[in-house]
């Protein structure tokens, strides 16, 4: 059975409950959070919001409109291309709602929010499997084939953090425009490679809704921001479907301040670059197979005689560590696991814990 604690990465505090060991002495590597935090400019603008009481006593603007002039000039589109909401499943229900989809092309293994989100809106699902062994690789002539009215997929992908390069993203798009099809893309973890992004993309493809996140890369996941990029049309269709005053005054502001932090993120992206080479690179030498991800998480491999699942609960009963157990990802062989890139000191820790609990499998 699988506990709602295994459903998504970041439930501290559920497993703490379950394993009987306090909160702070777990170590979260299922979430993949910015383990930097936020850039200072994030607590300084919270700070000074609380100074102004009013942030508090009014309601937010009903437009979010600096926060969505802020999202605009980060990602390089008009302000009239971008929906704000409390996270990515409000916004990818809302584009469900808004948009004539009832099938839906979804390779797996991938978010789990995907299949519940399509389901709760009676979407029929058409899985299109991913293989580990050729790295998780998007077909897209073969993704196009189909009698689908959208695909939804992830760029970079999440569980293995595999990217698709641009150019074969534009080919699907193009591919999809012609046959009417909607391409729903969730770049939630993007800003780790934006040369490959199609945010910018959403004037050439009236069919392309982006969705991203500012919760993970700038490591305010508890403040809830998340936006979605698409042409105008679409865009005040998906505003129609959203309740009015989704993000706080304070969320609001704070996530601004984020955004107008560009040495956080160049410092951020090559922070992460190197760390996660790093950790890739010594956890391989464990002779535990990853695959090549570009984004802020590596998605381990077991060896065969390793139970995944007598693993996963060793790194947290003996070594206080937790890492995402992928049982509920679809189509994802059994014997993986992932794991954030943290900092160096944290990841020194995970290799060595994982040397340990490995070394007692027979
Ligand atoms: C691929 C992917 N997309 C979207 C989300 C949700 O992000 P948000 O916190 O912005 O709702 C997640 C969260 O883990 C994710 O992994």
């Amino acid at each position: 059975m699988i506990e709602s604690f295994q459903v998504h990465g970041g439930q501290i505090r559920h497993l703490a409950e379950h394993f009987g060991i306090p909160a702070s002495q777990l170590l979260d590597f299922s979430a993949n959070i910015n383990p930097e935090g936020p850039p200072s400019a994030v607590l300084a603008a919270l700070r000074a919001s609380l100074d102004d009481l009013s942030i508090i006593t009014s309601y937010p603007d009903i437009q979010e409109a600096e926060l969505k002039q802020s999202i605009a000039h980060y990602v390089g589109v008009s302000h009239q291309n971008i929906v704000v909401a409390n996270g990515f499943a409000p916004l990818l229900k809302a584009a469900l709602h808004a948009l004539p989809i009832r099938r839906c092309l979804l390779p797996v293994p991938a978010f789990v929010e995907y299949r519940k989100t399509l389901e709760c809106a009676q979407v029929h699902i058409t899985p299109y499997i991913l293989r580990p062994e050729c790295d998780f690789h998007y077909n897209t002539d073969e993704m196009l084939s189909g009698e689908q009215d959208a695909i939804l997929l992830a760029n970079p992908q999440n569980p293995a953090g595999v990217a698709c390069k641009r150019e074969a993203l534009v080919h699907l798009v193009a591919g999809a425009t012609e046959r009417n099809v909607y391409i729903l893309l969730d770049e939630a973890f993007v800003d780790y490679l934006p040369e490959d992004s199609l945010t910018r993309d959403i004037g050439s493809f009236p069919n392309l809704v982006v969705f991203r996140s500012v919760t993970k890369f700038y490591g305010i996941p508890g403040l809830r921001v998340a936006y979605a990029a698409a042409s105008p049309h679409i865009a005040s269709a998906l505003n129609e479907c959203l309740p009015p005053w989704l993000i706080t005054t304070l969320a609001s502001r704070a996530a601004s301040a984020a955004l107008e932090d560009e040495s956080y993120v160049s410092r951020t992206r090559l922070l992460n670059y190197r760390r996660r080479t790093q950790l890739q690179s010594e956890i391989e030498a464990l002779n535990i197979g990853t695959y090549p991800s570009a984004a802020n998480f590596l998605l381990f491999r077991l060896p065969s005689f390793v139970d995944p699942v007598a693993f996963w609960e060793r790194m947290i009963s003996e070594h206080h560590i937790v890492l995402r157990s992928c049982l509920n990802y679809e189509s994802l062989p059994k014997g993986h696991l992932r794991a954030a890139v943290r900092n160096d000191q944290e990841n020194a820790f995970l290799v060595k814990a994982v040397s340990q609990v490995l070394a007692k499998f027979p």
